[in-house]
């Protein structure tokens, strides 16, 4: 009785969901047009070579009772049926395509702006923008933008200048496009004016040094990603220090070297991961200002050239859950104490000059380790793992090339 009662409502709400999807408001008819706009300024810019066997935006149809709101790359708020999200996926243009940008003028609730491709196709995305009705100030026409992807672009420094004018953004990737330096502070001061930038990526560009002077004013950040660059020197704790806001950072792949900051500014103290991988820090002992940072979850220091002891300070880091130091010339014994940092889920020591015997007894209590990894150029690394010992975690992954591993019973 009560089954069919429920079952009852069920199909009205059903009844109703269809009513509503039949009655579904298409998109807004200017809106639709201004697609059809772009999408015919695409294929006016898409390789002729690839014309006849690639149809562009296939989905984006001049048949009026096709609704824009279901093309592919489009979205659209729900109630208002107005475009909030555009994305062409991946194109085949001409070299040195520049995005017209006056194109996009009609598109009043855009949040979100894709140019980015797939990754794995070889293609030619934009290499620059123009606007020839407001110029650099184009982007500040859409006044609703938070997320701009124009990632895997050949866009050079020459459209800073255009971003500036995109106040709302809260997130923008630059990711693997030909940024580069010099930097001039001058003329590219002003991503100041972006507030809200909450997200930067910069990685795979030819950026040098002279990008901090331009990020220094951008304090809303929390996440900076400035992977694989030209980046050399010392770390660069002067340059981050207005920094403030920032949990996460990625300097991986690039140039630094000396030893990793003694010292370290209160304002990165909120850092929950920091990325140093394959760089060139040496010296282990300074990594007093490092162990400041007491909230970070996850340290990659992997693929350096730190030498010395495994840097005991780091058992202060007691939130740590990532933690990974392989391929560098720590030597001397691997230390026990590892177990006592309770939320490690990732240890990686592969690849370094350990000595000395090493119980994985050790690590027993550690009850989220799901990956260990151990294993020393140095033939004098034993690991033991007594018969006794219960593990409380549930290894996935478990290496210890290279070891000699020693079975008590
Ligand atoms: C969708 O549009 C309506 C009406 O303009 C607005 O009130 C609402 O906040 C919008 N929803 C989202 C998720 O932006
Ligand atoms: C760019 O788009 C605007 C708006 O549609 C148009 O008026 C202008 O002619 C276009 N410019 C070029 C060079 O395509
Ligand atoms: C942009 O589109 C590409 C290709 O479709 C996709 O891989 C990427 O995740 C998208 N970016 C965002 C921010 O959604
Ligand atoms: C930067 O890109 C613009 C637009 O494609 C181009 O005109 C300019 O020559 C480029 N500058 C450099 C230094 O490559
Ligand atoms: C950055 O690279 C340019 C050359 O592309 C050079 O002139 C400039 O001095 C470099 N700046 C820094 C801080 O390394
Ligand atoms: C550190 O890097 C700088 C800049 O590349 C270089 O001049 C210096 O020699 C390097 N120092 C060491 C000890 O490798
Ligand atoms: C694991 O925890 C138990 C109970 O707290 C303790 O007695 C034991 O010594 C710990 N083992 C290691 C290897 O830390």
């Amino acid at each position: 009785m009560e089954r069919n009662f429920f079952l009852g409502r069920y199909l009205i709400w059903v009844t109703l969901l269809l009513g509503q999807l039949h009655g579904y408001k298409s998109c807004v008819e200017e809106e639709r047009n201004a697609l059809l706009e772009v999408k015919k300024y695409i294929i006016s810019i898409t390789r002729e070579e690839v014309s006849d066997y690639i149809n562009v935006l296939p989905t984006w149809t001049y048949d009026t009772k096709s609704d824009c709101c279901r093309w592919e790359g489009v979205k659209c708020n729900r109630t208002s049926r107005r475009v909030t999200g555009i994305a062409f996926g991946t194109l085949y243009l001409k070299e040195n395509s520049l995005l017209n940008l006056s194109l996009l003028h009609p598109f009043q609730d855009v949040r979100s702006l894709n140019l980015s491709k797939n990754e794995d196709y070889d293609t030619t995305l934009f290499s620059g923008m123009f606007d020839d009705v407001l110029g650099y100030k184009s982007l500040g026409r859409l006044r609703s933008l938070e997320i701009l992807d124009l990632s895997l672009n050949a866009f050079n420094n020459s459209i800073f200048p255009f971003l500036n004018a995109a106040t709302s953004l809260t997130t923008l990737s630059l990711r693997r496009n030909f940024m580069d330096g010099p930097f001039p502070a001058k003329r590219y001061k002003s991503l100041r004016r972006s507030r809200n930038l909450e997200i930067l990526d910069l990685s795979r560009n030819s950026l040098n040094n002279s990008i901090f002077h331009f990020l220094n004013a951008v304090t809303s950040l929390k996440t900076l990603f400035l992977r694989s660059n030209n980046m050399n020197g010392l770390f660069p704790v002067e340059e981050l220090k207005d920094l403030t806001n920032l949990e996460l950072l990625d300097l991986g792949e690039n140039k630094f070297n000396g030893s990793i900051p003694i010292r370290v500014l209160p304002g990165m103290r909120k850092l929950k991961a920091l990325d140093l991988s394959s760089n060139e820090f040496y010296a282990s002992n300074g990594m007093q200002g490092i162990c400041q940072m007491t909230n970070i979850q996850e340290l990659d220091l992997s693929r350096n050239k730190l030498v010395g002891p495994f840097p005991s300070c780091l058992f202060g880091l007691t939130r740590i859950q990532v933690l990974d130091l392989s391929s560098n010339q720590l030597t001397g014994k691997v230390p026990p104490a590892l177990g006592s940092l309770g939320y490690l889920k990732y240890l990686s020591l592969l690849d370094n000059n350990f000595e000395g015997v090493f119980s994985l007894g050790s690590l027993a209590n550690l009850s989220e380790l799901r990956f260990f990894q151990l294993s020393s150029k140095s033939k004098s690394l034993q690991v033991e793992s007594e018969g006794s010992w219960k593990a409380k975690f549930q290894l996935r992954v478990f290496e210890l090339p290279s070891c000699n591993l020693v079975t008590k019973a």
